[in-house]
């Protein structure tokens, strides 16, 4: 049960996450509480989609990451890939022109050559559209998996070794983040995770090292306005030591 102290605190829009990710589960389970089919939960989820980049954009999130399909669900029945694929393709043109409005850069991060074609088209017609907006990015997993993404990088790696242009005594950690698809991007200061569900799920595994997670029991398309700033709000009563003592324990202050 939420408390009304909890809620009385405000959302203090100068702490908030930089880099912000969101796995966002659940959708057959709330089709299936309805009798639906499951599609019907992503068309669902697909609206909520929409109301959380409006509410991430309008309080000042710097970079949001959605979980929208991962390397592992292509192995889903055919029909619902192909009804994930068309949501995303119909969402990616629809959103264009209110990214652009509202200053958003839309970036990928997975696998994209193994979408289908016409989805690609339209993601590259969006990803130059929105280029030079600079207030928020959205990042888009789509056929992303973090283990993909890490023997990706290896093999980069390994290339560059191969050809002489660095040697095995140059491997860093920021090389190896260098070659991940996020290479440029600050690692997630939050992951919320919905549906209850306790897992990463393959999600930003090295990015996430030091993120604080979030598992919200609601159902993807039922998450609110309302409980992301509750989750925002939680968020920032955390103590944050990346390892450290935090500051008020410390003797060195
Ligand atoms: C997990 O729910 C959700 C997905 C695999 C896809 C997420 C996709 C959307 C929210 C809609 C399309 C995305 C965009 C960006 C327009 P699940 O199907 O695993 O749910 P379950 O665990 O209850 O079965």
């Amino acid at each position: 049960m939420k408390s009304n102290a909890s809620q009385n605190v405000t959302l203090n829009l100068q702490t908030l996450p930089f880099h912000l990710g969101i796995i966002m589960d659940g959708n057959g389970r709330w089709a299936k509480k309805r009798l639906l089919n499951r599609v019907k939960g992503h068309e669902k989820g697909t609206q909520t989609v929409r109301s959380i980049v409006t509410v991430a954009r309008e309080l000042g999130i710097g970079m949001l990451t959605l979980y929208a399909f991962s390397t592992e669900n292509w192995a889903r029945p055919k029909i619902e890939v192909k009804a994930l694929m068309m949501l995303l393709k119909k969402f990616i043109v629809s959103e264009r022109e209110v990214f652009s409005k509202n200053d958003i850069r839309v970036n990928i991060i997975g696998q994209k050559h193994r979408l289908p074609k016409d989805v690609q088209k339209e993601i590259d017609i969006t990803l130059d559209l929105t280029k030079n907006n600079d207030k928020m990015v959205l990042n888009l997993a789509l056929s992303y998996g973090s283990r993909e993404e890490i023997t990706n990088a290896v093999k980069l790696i390994a290339k560059k070794i191969k050809s002489k242009e660095m040697d095995p005594n140059d491997i860093t950690q920021d090389l190896i983040s260098n070659h991940l698809y996020t290479k440029t991007m600050p690692d997630p200061d939050l992951i919320i995770r919905t549906s209850g569900e306790n897992r990463l799920s393959n999600f930003l595994m090295w990015q996430a090292a030091y993120s604080e997670i979030y598992i919200s029991e609601t159902l993807w398309p039922d998450f609110s306005k309302d409980e992301f700033i509750e989750i925002l709000k939680n968020y920032q009563k955390r103590d944050r030591r990346f390892g450290k003592v935090s500051c008020s324990t410390s003797n060195d202050g």
